[in-house]
């Protein structure tokens, strides 16, 4: 086998940085913050941070809207403290991934204040305009993912513009070859500065129908669902040029050795495992989100991780991903204990897995007031169920009142409940050990990381499988259910249980028992 690279034997974190840690008291995190914590990820032991967008921003989408793909916006430090930031990671061990957004830019970035001041400016095709409808009206019936039509008028030169998702966010017209050159540059500008990789925003979104065609009526759609499912995306998104655009990011990266790409792709496994390249040419890794809107069934997740596994193509390394700042928590998802579950699966599974910052303590969506909503998905479409301002709450760290040791004012978003790093260290019991005790066990156990995952079953509410490298072979079992159940297994010494008091202890040929809701590894 190929030695593995190390974004496909590491654990990827991921910070949202306006809420891990606040060094100057604006009640918004910072890089230095994050600086601050860097030895914590690494105790951890994670090898990778992915932090979300840092760069200079209006903030109209916390900073998914770039107004300078080049810099980085004051609120959360300096260019020479992202660079220290670099510095400092790499010290100790931990590799430094940035949030890409090539899809839109803010409206205040100067390639759109240059684009929409004429028509005939040399920018006017860097983004897409487009002619009324005979009627006046916007082009055709496309919808923005934060509500209404995805097409804004623009007063001054008398065309629309399109935006996925707020206004303030106009697509790039990726057809256009400048464009594609101005956002090389970008990758190669950070490369230059020593970051690993990129995650790339909505990369499944970058190129729209050539000719504008309307998109087709949802049949499925059921009323409450967010207003742009009405329609099915065909025009809108995957569109099959979007593979060469994802090649030349691929190639650019190659160009500076082992640097790790991956997408954001919500698409069905069948359409997503394209986003590899046809000849392990595209991204590092898609995606795979299934977790997030999985039932949370035995069933269910082993028919995923057969399928998924059985559909990845030879060259392709799978990667599993639990929460992220756009879905409600694991633990808010699926209860504490089912959480627990939750972690054992996601670190034991075949593939590189991500945690979302705090899941490791089992945080919980925040309660937000009406007076405390933040996030425009939620202001634009109230109660549609799209705010995620509960998921983006600030770390809990400590117990110092009144925010958690995340800042010293007023945070930008409220703490969402008391649990801290500080409280679980001590107990041998606690979330964060337990992530810490799987985190250990990977890198033990080549079989967790390099291994094959074989007789993946369920039985009831227990999920088992095996992950097997070279002459050792793990088994794990997962309780999906609120009842002790029983289990086949082979004789095998349990190395890690959610339970107390098992580790170390046998499973007998035959049947064994798991408590409600309990998970365990075990060698066999
Ligand atoms: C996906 C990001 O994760 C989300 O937070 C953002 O609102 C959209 N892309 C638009 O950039």
């Amino acid at each position: 086998m190929r030695e593995l690279t190390w974004w496909q034997r590491g654990v990827i974190y991921q910070i949202y940085p306006r809420s891990f840690q606040d060094s100057n008291g604006d009640g918004i995190g910072d890089l230095r913050g994050i600086a601050e914590r860097l030895e914590y990820v690494s105790a951890l032991g994670a090898d990778a941070v992915w932090i979300s967008p840092i760069f200079p921003s209006p903030m109209a989408d916390f900073g998914y809207d770039v107004a300078d793909y080049c810099g980085i916006d004051p609120l959360f430090g300096s260019l020479s403290e992202f660079e220290q930031l670099v510095i400092h990671a790499h010290h100790l061990g931990l590799k430094v991934l940035l949030d890409f957004v090539p899809n839109h830019s803010s409206n205040r970035h100067p390639w759109f204040e240059e684009s929409r001041s004429s028509r005939d400016n040399a920018k006017r095709d860097w983004y897409l305009w487009h002619d009324p409808a005979p009627d006046g009206g916007p082009p055709n019936n496309w919808l923005s993912r934060m509500g209404g039509s995805a097409w804004e008028w623009d007063e001054h030169t008398e065309q629309y513009y399109y935006h996925a998702f707020l206004r303030e966010q106009p697509d790039l017209n990726w057809r256009n070859h400048e464009v594609r050159r101005a956002m090389d540059g970008v990758l190669r500008f950070w490369l230059d500065r020593g970051v690993d990789g990129f995650r790339v925003d909505v990369l499944w979104l970058l190129i729209k129908d050539a000719q504008f065609r309307d998109n087709p009526l949802n049949p499925c759609y059921r009323a409450g669902e967010p207003e742009h499912h009405r329609l099915l995306q065909t025009y809108t998104e995957d569109q099959p040029e979007v593979h060469e655009i994802v090649r030349a990011m691929r190639a650019t990266l190659d160009i500076y050795g082992d640097r790790v790409l991956i997408g954001e792709i919500y698409l069905p496994v069948s359409q997503l495992i394209k986003y590899y390249g046809a000849a392990g040419d595209g991204a590092d890794m898609p995606f795979n989100f299934q977790l997030i809107n999985a039932r949370w069934n035995a069933a269910v997740i082993a028919g995923m991780i057969r399928d998924y596994d059985g559909a990845l193509p030879e060259h392709a390394w799978p990667n599993w991903v639990l929460g992220n700042h756009d879905n409600p928590r694991i633990a808010s998802r699926v209860g504490a204990i089912q959480a627990r579950v939750a972690a054992v699966l996601l670190l034991t599974l075949r593939g590189t897995p991500t945690i979302y910052y705090g899941d490791e303590i089992g945080m919980t969506d925040g309660t937000i007031g009406p007076d405390e909503i933040r996030d425009p998905a939620e202001l634009r479409q109230p109660g549609a169920g799209q705010g995620r301002d509960p998921e983006r709450t600030p770390m809990q760290w400590d117990d110092s009142l009144p925010n958690a040791g995340f800042t010293s004012g007023k945070p930008w978003l409220p703490v969402a409940s008391r649990s801290s790093v500080r409280e679980q260290e001590g107990d041998t019991s606690s979330m964060l050990s337990l992530y810490r005790r799987l985190l250990i066990l990977r890198r033990c156990h080549a079989a967790l990381v390099q291994g094959t995952i074989e007789n993946v079953a369920a039985h009831g509410d227990v999920l088992t499988y095996e992950r097997h490298y070279r002459e050792r072979s793990l088994f794990v079992a997962l309780n999906f259910g609120g009842e002790a159940s029983a289990f086949e297994s082979r004789p095998a010494t349990v190395l890690l249980s959610t339970a107390m008091g098992r580790d170390g202890g046998p499973l007998t040929h035959g049947t064994n028992a798991l408590a409600a809701g309990e998970a365990l590894v075990a060698s066999m």
